[in-house]
């Protein structure tokens, strides 16, 4: 995720702008830059890759000197990581930078309003909009002009600006993304996204909230709304140490990661509902609807938790948009004889976009004719560029190794995409679109609420840490997430563990069933949960310890089960979401009371580039 630090005093910017890069880089990036005001002008350094190319270019004679500057980290979403798009990113005349964390959704309208006043826009970049506004609208105020370019604005910044026309100061913004202000001791104030960036210099911070703004000097600092009333902000003295503040506090980044679900599934969702239409909007597909609507049947496509993410997408694109839909391993699709060609559209989806089996089988789709999307979370990587069209997460980097908020989001942007063609296909009413629409903006509440039974569910990974068998079992739309449920569990416990459609059990699995067996049953309120109780039945018959997986308000299966886990009531599509959480935080407690290393499992890799 892009990270923001800014610096004003007496001590040269350059290096403490670095500094505090290098403390963001855990977040993940892929291109980086600064600017600094040198004698009343802006000089700015870009560089894409890591921060070590920046440094090079600062090494070879480049560096800035002066005492005021802002630099970031960027993780593209608007544009390809290039140098070019890295921030910051200036006005036409290099008197405003900006550098900016978040989404500009109205970008488009604004850059067109621009041009046709006269400005060059050089960058693909949602973020550049905002420098050009400031040219626009500067009247003699900094402060003043960054109200006026963000009254226009729609969407999530936190953004720092600084300008020739007032030296020596910063002014920052937040809405929807995180800012805090770091009080140096002698003449010096801070500004970052994260106090990583500013702890080896100040513990004392100050939050920015939603709707506020800051002017920092040298000599101080100053709150205000973005209305324009000041704000009066409390000081919190920072005590954590670094490692922790990088995690937020979690002791993993899968913990982090799996807690950071409601903003992940919200960012998924955001700007392409359109709820009164009952129909969703994605800006990537390059497909128009007649060509979409022209599809004969679907192929998606991925690995691991990405092939269980199109595994739960052929259920729902069968059932609501009523068109025939494979599911394909990558490594396995390029090894045979796929039937696929011009009348097919092939989905792969991946988090990383370098999944080299998934790459190679995005080449072999095209190859036979068919178009390609991506579902990807990383911007810019290779299945994003070499794709057709395609969707991006927008869950930010996933550092831990097991796969979690890109799962969770994989699955709500299958949701979309699935009414997005029930509606072009006619199989789905405007009536049941809403309903849909509804359930997924009540997701990421939900998803808060779940994460509330972290406690419960570590006692009851105290029971079976020791376990060295588990079964999960789920049916419909939950399979594929009892699939992924003992996916987690295996990658990073090293317990076995197997998913299974719950009735299948029936034809072999029943006979590992004893009482040192655990199985996790997804059961929850939906079109199949009476059959279900008929397969917990047949566990409880053998004598398997139950750990059941319900919606709120069941109390059928209380006496049946040994342990319950609740989530709340939505609709069938999306119980595979509610019901992943609580199974990816089992397998994190039981790996961490094992002592594994919950982030880097043994001989595994984040992003698997060998075939
Ligand atoms: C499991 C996991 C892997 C990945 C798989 C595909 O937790 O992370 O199974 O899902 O390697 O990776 P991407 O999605 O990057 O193509």
């Amino acid at each position: 995720m892009c990270g923001i630090v800014g610096y004003v005093g007496h001590r040269p910017a350059a290096p403490l702008l670095v500094e505090g890069l290098h403390r963001l880089e855990y977040r993940g990036y892929d291109s980086a830059g600064l600017a600094v005001l040198v004698d009343g002008r802006l000089e700015t350094r870009k560089a894409a890759g890591k921060i070590a190319e920046l440094e090079k270019l600062l090494r070879n004679g480049g560096q800035p000197i002066g005492t005021c500057g802002i630099a970031h980290t960027r993780w593209a979403t608007h544009g390809a990581p290039t140098t070019q798009n890295a921030h910051p990113h200036v006005d036409c005349h290099g008197h405003f930078a900006v550098v900016h964390n978040g989404i500009i959704e109205n970008a488009g309208t604004l850059r067109q309003k621009l041009e046709a006043l006269g400005h060059t826009l050089r960058t693909e970049t949602d973020t550049e909009v905002i420098a050009h506004m400031l040219e626009e609208a500067y009247a003699g105020s900094l402060e003043e002009a960054v109200r006026a370019a963000l009254r226009q604005v729609q969407g999530t910044y936190g953004i720092a600006v600084v300008s020739t026309h007032e030296p020596d100061k910063i002014v920052v913004a937040r809405r929807g993304s995180p800012l805090l202000l770091g009080i140096g001791e002698n003449g010096e104030n801070f500004v970052a996204s994260d106090a990583a960036a500013v702890v080896q210099h100040t513990r004392r911070v100050v939050y920015l909230d939603d709707g506020e703004m800051a002017v920092l000097t040298r000599d101080g600092y100053r709150t205000a709304s973005l209305q324009g009333g000041a704000v009066t902000k409390e000081v919190i003295h920072v005590d954590w140490d670094l490692a922790a503040i990088e995690k937020g506090g979690h002791p993993h980044f899968m913990l982090k990661e799996i807690f950071e679900q409601p903003e992940t599934l919200r960012n998924a969702m955001r700007g392409r509902l359109l709820e009164e239409e009952g129909m969703v909007r994605f800006g990537g597909l390059n497909l128009t609807p007649d060509e979409l609507t022209a599809v004969k049947n679907i192929t998606l496509i991925g690995c691991g938790t990405s092939w269980h993410a199109g595994l739960i997408g052929e259920y729902l694109l069968e059932e609501i948009a009523r068109i025939p839909v494979e599911v394909e391993y990558a490594s396995e699709f390029r090894y045979r004889n796929p039937v696929v060609g011009p009348d097919s559209l092939a989905i792969v989806i991946s988090q990383s976009g370098e999944t080299a089996d998934t790459l190679a089988a995005l080449r072999e789709a095209r190859q036979r004719g068919a178009t390609v999307l991506g579902i990807v979370n990383v911007v810019g990587s290779t299945i994003a560029r070499e794709a057709d069209g395609g969707i991006y997460l927008h869950a930010g980097p996933e550092i831990g190794v097991a796969s979690t908020k890109a799962f969770t989001s994989q699955v709500a942007t299958l949701v979309m995409f699935t009414v997005l063609m029930g509606r072009l296909r006619g199989t789905l009413s405007l009536i049941q679109a809403r309903e849909i629409i509804a359930a997924l903006r009540k997701l990421p509440e939900q998803v808060e609420k779940l994460l509330g039974l972290n406690d419960q569910i570590g006692e009851l990974a105290r029971l079976y840490k020791d376990s060295t068998n588990f079964l999960y079992l789920g049916r419909g739309y939950n399979f594929p997430a009892a699939l992924e449920g003992a996916l987690k569990l295996k990658e990073i416990s090293y317990i076995h563990a197997e998913g299974y459609p719950a009735a299948e059990m029936k034809h072999g699995a029943i006979a590992l069933i004893d009482e040192n067996m655990p199985v996790v049953v997804i059961a929850p309120n939906d079109a199949v949960y009476s059959k279900i109780v008929s397969n917990v039945e047949e566990v409880k018959a053998r004598g398997g310890r139950i750990i059941a997986v319900v919606t709120e308000g069941n109390h059928e299966l209380k006496n049946k089960v040994d342990h319950l886990i609740t989530i709340p009531e939505t609709i069938d599509p999306l119980t595979p979401i509610l019901a992943t959480v609580p199974l990816q935080l089992l397998a994190y407690h039981i790996a961490v009371m094992r002592g594994c290393n919950v982030d880097q499992p043994r001989n595994l890799a984040k992003s698997v580039t060998v075939e």
